[in-house]
């Protein structure tokens, strides 16, 4: 794949290869990633990365919804998205007051169409956001990060995510942060 790299709100780590893109500082492009159009054509992109991005973004939920519609509209088939948030059960949450938005690997799921026709036709109440918007994404990628507490708490040094998942619905802090990818799926149009 040959498109553009963008590395969206890039803050100060400017990364060579991509263009760095935030609404502060000195970046490569300047753009409020909240204000659409964003400034790429079609089917122009075929990787962006949300370093601790997403979680600041799109407190309003049209606003959330309508840059999974831009990724969409610029990104061409393929295309590779890497989103790093923190962990919605870890302080470092709630610690910056630009935290607005809690970003799951299921709350990603919802903008897949193949997983939407799944949920409608067993009748599941999840939202086929994928279908509603016209966009479609599989999260092909899914890490837990566990946090230094949980290697207090487990010193050993297989982790086993189940038991990380497990235990991370009953206590804080044990994930850091939650590493996803999403692959841009669209019609071959060749
Ligand atoms: C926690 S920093 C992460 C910076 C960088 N990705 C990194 O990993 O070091 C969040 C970045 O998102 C940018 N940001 C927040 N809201 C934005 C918006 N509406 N449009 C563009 N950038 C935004 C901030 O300016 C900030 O640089």
């Amino acid at each position: 794949m040959t498109g553009l790299r963008l590395n969206l709100g890039c803050g100060e780590r400017h990364f060579e290869g991509y263009i760095n893109v935030d609404k502060y500082g000195n970046p490569d492009v300047k753009q409020d990633l909240e204000i659409f159009p964003w400034p790429w054509e079609d089917n122009s992109v075929s990787e962006i990365l949300l370093i601790h991005v997403l979680e600041h973004l799109g407190q309003n939920s049209n606003t959330y919804l309508n840059i999974f519609k831009e990724m969409y509209r610029i990104c061409e088939r393929g295309a590779k998205i890497q989103i790093i948030v923190p962990h919605h059960r870890h302080d470092f949450f709630f610690d910056d007051p630009t935290h607005v938005r809690v970003v799951t690997p299921m709350g990603l799921s919802l903008f897949s169409q193949r997983l939407n026709r799944k949920w409608i036709e067993e009748k599941a109440a999840n939202s086929p956001l994928g279908l509603y918007l016209g966009v479609n994404f599989e999260l092909i990628e899914t890490y837990y990060k566990p946090s230094s507490h949980w290697f207090d708490l487990h010193p050993e040094a297989e982790v086993d995510v189940q038991f990380l998942l497990s235990e991370s619905t009953y206590y804080n802090n044990l994930i850091e942060q939650i590493e996803m990818v999403l692959e841009v799926v669209k019609e071959d149009i060749n």
